[in-house]
């Protein structure tokens, strides 16, 4: 069966994540996958999760399975947080989530309900994250790409995208992303999304927002808007979520994939086949992460702390990125990073090459995803000197 099974390239992250682990070098800079790190370079466990799990575990009484659609409240919680507590989206029950083992899960799960619905094909602006592709791609879609990010300017180019997502009819779907894009960190404005908005209800196109880093880029109203709004406006919109970032929850694999559609009857038939695609895959999520988001998001004690620790989580972000510019432009950089401030979540995409990256890596090991992505909890007081001389040497050879 297997004789003639070749060796695959190791993933564009995962693949950067074990490189960096083996590399000894003490000037070492990890600047890889998307984790939430302190200036230690450690990711704790957020306080509001350690507490939570403690009364999970203390409450724990059976393993027996939990229901299809996810850890008891967890459904429930999540929907409350993406819409706020008084919505029409959910209140009206046109609104559902099914938990799911991580954003990744909840991606494949809508990259084959897409599929089973004919999906003509899946638009996503480029650059987008390095897994989005092969995910939905291996869910059965058509994955286009489309204007985006303009790497010359740094900047959004709205107008090239604007003009892909005006050729889009009723059996397309736009892949569009929360707050905090991967890999730029450069968001659509609210105007922007209003713009998009207005696009998708004259041509019909099917959104699907995936929100990674919900709360990393303002606070967790704010960086709602795109989904509140587009749910609000449109008759159907798709949304993966993962709690991956936000709650810490990384290896729990915890996330949900929710449906916002026209009525009660339209949104419980899409449940039903949500259900019905994870059943013939892994059966059920697991557990242990929805309970303890549903038991933060249960407590206003702890949701106090949850969100307490965001803030501090957002302002450590933002004080990296004005660290860089700063040293950059000390450094003889001058202005040239200077879209990092303007930017959002873990995330900037600094104008290199895949070479420039490789020498980054090999000559002075620093290590950088792609074309460039870099992830902003990486850089602090005791490095950013070594990264923008380095950075200047290989950008302006
Ligand atoms: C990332 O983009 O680095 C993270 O979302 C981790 C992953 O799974 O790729």
């Amino acid at each position: 069966m297997f004789a003639k099974t070749d060796l695959l390239a190791p993933d564009a992250i995962l693949g950067l994540t074990k490189l960096s682990a083996t590399d000894k070098r003490e000037e070492k800079i990890d600047l890889g996958v998307g984790v939430y790190r302190t200036e230690d370079g450690a990711t704790p466990v957020m306080g509001a999760v350690d507490l939570a799990e403690r009364a999970v575990i203390k409450k724990q009484t059976t393993k027996a399975y939990t229901p299809a659609e996810g850890a008891p409240g967890f459904c429930e919680a999540i929907l409350k947080l993406v819409f706020g507590p008084d919505s029409e989206q959910v209140a009206s029950g046109r609104t559902i989530a099914v938990q799911s083992p991580g954003g990744c899960g909840a991606l494949r799960l809508a990259g084959e309900l897409l599929a089973r619905n004919e999906a003509a094909g899946i638009s996503a602006g480029a650059p987008t994250w390095a897994n989005h592709k092969p995910l939905l791609a291996a869910a059965g879609l058509d994955v286009h790409m489309i204007p985006y990010y303009d790497v010359k300017t740094s900047m959004i180019d709205f107008d090239g995208f604007l003009a892909s997502v005006k050729k889009l009819g009723p059996t397309d779907v736009l892949l569009l992303h929360g707050a905090c894009h991967n890999p730029t960190g450069a968001d659509l404005s609210h105007e922007q999304i209003d713009a998009v908005i207005d696009i998708a209800a004259e041509r019909g196109f099917l959104p699907l927002i995936d929100t990674a880093y919900h709360g990393f880029a303002t606070d967790l109203e704010t960086d709602a808007y795109i989904v509140r709004e587009m749910t609000r406006r449109l008759p159907e919109v798709l949304i993966t979520y993962s709690c991956s970032k936000n709650f810490g929850l990384y290896r729990e694999r915890t996330g949900a994939i929710i449906f916002a559609g026209r009525n009660p009857e339209q949104a419980a038939a899409v449940q039903s086949h949500i259900i019905n695609i994870a059943r013939a895959s892994y059966s059920m999520p697991p557990a242990h992460g929805g309970a303890i988001v549903s038991e933060i998001l249960h407590s206003p004690e702890l949701t106090q702390i949850w969100r307490d620790e965001l803030t501090t989580m957002n302002q450590a972000m933002r004080n990296s990125r004005k660290l860089l510019v700063d040293a950059a432009r000390e450094s003889g950089l001058g202005n040239q990073l200077s879209y990092i401030t303007e930017q959002n979540g873990m995330f900037s995409l600094l104008p290199m090459t895949i070479e420039d990256v490789t020498v980054m890596r090999e000559e002075f090991a620093i290590y950088i995803v792609g074309a460039g992505r870099i992830n902003l909890c990486g850089v602090h007081g005791g490095n950013v000197g070594y990264l923008v001389q380095s950075l200047n040497q290989v950008l302006n050879r």
